[in-house]
């Protein structure tokens, strides 16, 4: 007889074992042990983050995680994700995740959740109370066959971001994120959050991930974050007074190939589907569609 699923909080040690299963789930989204360690680990106390684990038989099987959305100046808004593992499935174990997660996210005064899905979980979803209608792209690259690299333009010095002062990253980052599509402005970010949670988070790469400076300005650039054999785009921007001059498919190919000279085989990203200009700028890199999500969302 099969035992039942142990459902318990994740600790710091979970992390090699949850990126496997992460890796099975979103073989475009994996994530390195170090960078999901961190992610159980460091989180600012308000976003009142609950990360919990499945396991069978000893085995860890699912991953499920909810917190309050503190880059928002909106209140009550919280994420949810939750993943099992293929073999896994339909036993119970996504939906005791979810119980769980949703009663911890009431406790904690959230008052609306994002979550996205494959489309297969779109009736497990529907049937906890989601809808919505937001689609998320992700798009796929070998590194090999890249288009040639557009020139600089005169005034623009490409820069790794080892050479980027942290807070002129900061201030970029919090620029162009007013503008990607989302249901929620990210409007609240500060700094002491952002340096843990995203500039000294050990999945940024630093060494590949490439600015372009203005003088002492950053105004375009791209984050690489790796997981072993991939890479994944953490974040494009260009400041507004900057953008339509080729600047996003400049950072973005100086930082592919830095990859692929890295050892880096194959490149993964996301997109809203109403970010043209950033669907725009991935075709052209010669990114192929592998999968699209469907954002969801709930009251609670
Ligand atoms: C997306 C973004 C990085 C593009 O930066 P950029 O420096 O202007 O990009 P580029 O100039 O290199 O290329 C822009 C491309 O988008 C195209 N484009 C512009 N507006 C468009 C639109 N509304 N629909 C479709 N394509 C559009 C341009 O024509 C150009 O492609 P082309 O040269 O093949 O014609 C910038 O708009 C931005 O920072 N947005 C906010 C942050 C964001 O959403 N980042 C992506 C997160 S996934």
């Amino acid at each position: 007889m099969r035992t039942r699923a142990v459902v318990r909080q994740a600790v710091a040690d979970d992390a090699e074992a949850v990126a496997a299963v992460r890796r099975v789930v979103y073989p475009y989204k994996a994530m390195s042990p170090a960078a999901l360690r961190h992610m159980i680990t460091v989180q600012s106390p308000g976003e009142r983050f609950l990360p919990l684990v499945a396991e069978r038989d000893g085995e860890l099987v699912a991953w499920g995680s909810a917190g309050l959305n503190v880059w928002t100046s909106e209140p009550g808004q919280s994420e949810v994700t939750i993943y099992v593992h293929p073999e896994y499935r339909k036993q119970g174990i996504g939906s005791e995740l979810a119980d769980r997660l949703h009663q911890h996210l009431t406790e904690v005064g959230a008052v609306r959740v994002r979550t996205f899905v494959h489309p297969d979980g779109l009736e497990f979803a529907r049937n906890l109370g989601y809808d919505g209608t937001r689609q998320m792209h992700y798009a796929g690259l070998e590194l090999t066959g890249l288009p040639e690299q557009p020139p600089t333009p005169e005034g623009i010095e490409l820069v790794s971001f080892d050479a980027v002062d942290p807070r002129t990253a900061y201030t970029a980052d919090t620029i162009v994120s007013l503008d990607e599509p989302s249901d929620s402005p990210l409007d609240a970010v500060e700094f002491d959050q952002w340096l843990d949670e995203i500039w000294n988070s050990p999945s940024m790469d630093k060494s590949l991930s490439v600015g372009a400076m203005a003088g002492d300005e950053l105004v375009a650039f791209t984050v690489v974050e790796t997981a072993v054999d991939r890479m994944w785009s953490g974040m494009t921007g260009t400041i507004p007074g900057y953008r339509g001059r080729g600047l996003a498919k400049l950072v973005k190919s100086a930082a592919l190939r830095r990859a692929a000279a890295a050892g880096i085989a194959s490149a993964y990203t996301s997109n809203d589907d109403e970010n043209g200009p950033m669907i725009a700028v991935n075709n052209w890199l010669g990114y192929r569609r592998v999968q699209t999500e469907l954002g969801l969302l709930r009251t609670l």
